[in-house]
């Protein structure tokens, strides 16, 4: 017998098996469940998604098949956890499959499943598998017990005799029962990231994708915002938080069926990427990364926050390091005497590190502006004749640790790099080439780029163990779509270029487990967990402008820790105080990148002092719960609080952003702290000379007192800013 007649044979008797037993299965933590059940047809359904009931013996009440058959015999239909083309599913399918013969159809059955425990919660992992066809599938949820995060994905892999053809994999899928949606989606643009557009769905599909390559998130943010009935606010309403973690083309599908179910499908976007799929090979879909809530978005955006601390952010949980920068400041004009003088003024400022930018490498074509050098990883010797370990020596002759700039997935036509190897360069061969920033993108489908990527930082890091951080730019999208390396299979290249890029990160962490690295994509547009494994932080944006700052902060510490947002003081917007540009980017990761001698002897003694706050509260700041308060999108103003773990402490920041004449200023309340507990209120990052006009200043109340009466820290003054600690 044909060894794929045995596997049908085996394949069906299993179905037959799982048919005869009702079979619910049950994806838990706190606050969030997922539960799907085995029908009698032997296929998967999502029964529920939300609050988990109070008895687990409810699920099994719950039918699987959603639609009424229309001549009023048994339905057959239900919601299918991984809906496949060519079914009966009329809707958007999670998995659609060309087989070696042709057919375009796939039918899932279930076969088994286990759940294991793993770190923070557990692990189920269900088998499915087609009857006709050798294809096997299989669904992993881990859901995190405490923080109610639940992260999917999906493996797909099949013996048929030819390779075959995958035109959607998603990462996973989900339904939720009919209700009104409105939907949160963020676009984006070279200093305009995290956007809000909220719209309510309606029956069809909503696309929410991208086509960029690498530097993927410039147009649109890889995450959502579901609000279910409702519009949620910070404290109210039940909300789905969804993110994934693809540093590549990804797409949402939203889509409304003909019963009024929404159906969300977050995915590798599959334009221009059919995937091939040998025998044997396990294609392995993207992490998608979700919690819900019924207390609003701030409860579900702590819920992320505490889970990518824990389990997903490199070194979550180590301290991070305050810096300062020079790109702001110097641009690509500096050498290493005025690189040693900033050094010196980085120490006298007080932050941990001084943050070499780009403009440092190259000597054929030496990087003066950003028309050439990407490619040649070594200093220009007429700038710093003694080379990074010059910087390094120098760096810590002035007592701080240094950081460097690098951009190691791109190269310049004007450089060595290029010359040498035009085949490592996704580039038409055909045709004229377009230039994003006069640059163009390396071939990380080439194993051999991915070394040469992984050498630039090994080389670097080799010749000075002593470098403490990296910024790690990405400047481009693909642009002229062609990988010389990948011949016939281009509609591979997205895809395997972001393995490629996911190699090297590995490689990095594996040889520099602490190395903590900042993750920037001209600005913003890199910013997902999947990336987050291996860095310690992001770049939200290279708008520094404070005001624009609270909007995007706001938005995008919906889904990620502040500990992982990278913010710094800079001249972006010289009408803002030195105070209220300090007191937005202390509500982050906090750096600078200033020219520090331009400062009045005043500004420059706050940015002092608010630094040594800064270092003194970073536990509660960027390790503490997060409460958005009052929304800049809402109103005049902006006000955050932060209460530590065991809430003995908490640091509110408080901006008055456009307030209007003779506004009535509301009380602030706070939200997350003790109630029976008495507090201690105190106004730091005061300018010199100036005393706190706060009534609540040197004040204790109670935490009850604090989140139902509430503080006066609104003014009037447009630009004022305010940053009290509590004790
Ligand atoms: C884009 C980044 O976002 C900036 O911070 C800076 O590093 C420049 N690239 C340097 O070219």
């Amino acid at each position: 017998m044909k060894k794929t007649t045995i596997i049908a044979m085996m394949l069906l008797l299993f179905t037959a098996m799982a048919s005869a037993q009702k079979k619910t299965i049950r994806v838990a933590t706190d606050n969030l469940d997922l539960v799907m059940q085995v029908a009698p047809n032997g296929r998967l359904y999502q029964v529920y998604l939300g609050k988990p009931l109070i008895d687990a013996a409810d699920y099994d009440n719950i039918k699987w098949n959603v639609y009424a058959a229309s001549d009023g015999s048994v339905c057959t239909r239900g919601h299918e956890v991984y809906a496949t083309s060519g079914s009966e599913e009329f809707f958007e399918p999670a998995l659609a499959i060309t087989h070696a013969d042709g057919n375009m159809s796939t039918y899932l059955y279930y076969q088994s499943h286990e759940q294991r425990d793993v770190e923070g919660g557990k692990e189920t992992i269900i088998r499915l598998a087609d009857n006709k066809y050798p294809i096997n599938v299989t669904l992993h949820y881990v859901a995190y017990t405490k923080q109610s995060v639940i992260k999917a994905w999906t493996e797909i892999s099949h013996v048929e005799k030819q390779p075959i053809c995958l035109w959607r994999y998603a990462s996973a899928m989900l339904y939720m029962k009919p209700n009104t949606f409105y939907l949160t989606s963020y676009h984006s643009d070279w200093a305009r990231e995290g956007q809000p557009a909220e719209e309510m769905l309606l029956p069809g599909k909503r696309v929410i994708d991208t086509k960029l390559g690498s530097r993927a998130a410039e147009m649109t943010a890889p995450y959502f915002q579901i609000s279910i009935g409702n519009k949620a606010t910070e404290t109210d309403g039940e909300v789905m938080l969804g993110t994934i973690g693809w540093t590549g083309n990804f797409s949402f599908t939203f889509e409304i069926d003909n019963v009024g179910a929404l159906r969300i499908i977050p995915a590798i976007n599959s334009y221009a990427s059919e995937y091939s799929l040998k025998a044997g090979e396990v294609f392995t879909t993207p992490e998608f990364i979700f919690t819900m809530s019924d207390k609003g978005i701030g409860n579900a955006s702590r819920n992320m926050h505490d889970w990518a601390r824990l389990y997903q952010v490199n070194m979550g949980t180590g301290d991070r390091l305050t810096l300062l920068n020079n790109w702001e400041n110097t641009a690509f004009d500096f050498d290493q005497k005025s690189l040693a003088e900033l050094m010196k003024d980085a120490k006298d400022l007080g932050v941990d590190m001084f943050l070499l930018d780009d403009g440092w490498f190259a000597n054929k074509y030496p990087r003066k502006d950003d028309h050439a050098g990407l490619g040649d990883w070594e200093a220009t010797r007429s700038k710093l004749p003694e080379g990074v370990p010059g910087l390094v020596r120098d760096a810590k002759k002035a007592g701080v640790k240094f950081g460097i700039w690098v951009e190691p997935e791109m190269v310049n036509p004007k450089s060595e790099l290029f010359e040498k190897h035009p085949d490592w360069v996704i580039m038409q061969p055909n045709r004229d080439t377009y230039y994003y920033r006069n640059q163009l993108v390396l071939d990380l489908s080439n194993p051999k780029v991915q070394d040469f990527v992984f050498g630039v930082i090994d080389r670097i890091m080799t010749e000075n163990p002593e470098i403490a951080y990296f910024k790690w730019d990405c400047n481009s999208p693909i642009t002229n779509i062609y990988s010389p390396y990948l011949g016939k299979n281009q509609n591979h290249l997205y895809i395997e270029h972001v393995r490629g890029v996911y190699n090297v990160f590995s490689r990095v962490k594996a040889k520099y487990p602490n190395l903590p690295m900042m993750l920037c994509s001209g600005g913003g547009a890199r910013m997902d967990y999947e990336a987050l494994k291996y860095f310690t932080e992001f770049w939200c944006s290279d708008n520094t402008d404070p005001y624009e700052r609270l909007y995007m902060q706001w938005s995008i510490s919906k889904f990620f820790p502040v500990k992982a947002m990278g913010s710094h003081v800079t001249n972006w917007n010289k009408k803002a105080s030195v105070k209220f540009r300090t007191d937005v980017c202390s509500s982050c990761k906090l750096g600078f990148d200033i020219d520090l001698k331009s400062l009045s002897a005043d500004e420059y003694k706050f940015m002092q002092e608010a630094v040594a706050n800064y270092h003194r509260l970073k536990p509660v700041i960027l390790d503490g719960d997060q409460y958005r308060l009052v929304s800049p999108y809402d109103t005049d103003h902006c006000a955050i609080n932060y209460v530590s773990a065991d809430k003995t402490q908490a640091v509110v920041f408080a901006y008055d952003l456009h307030p209007r004449f003779r506004e009535p200023q509301k009380a602030l309340k706070l939200q997350g702290l003790d109630p029976t507990r008495k507090y201690t209120v105190t106004e730091i990052n005061l300018e010199p000379g100036k005393v706190s006009q706060a009534e609540c200043n040197g004040k204790q109340y109670s935490g009850d007192y604090l989140m139902n009466v509430g503080i006066d820290v609104f003014t009037a003054d447009e630009g004022a800013s305010h940053v009290f600690e509590l004790k």
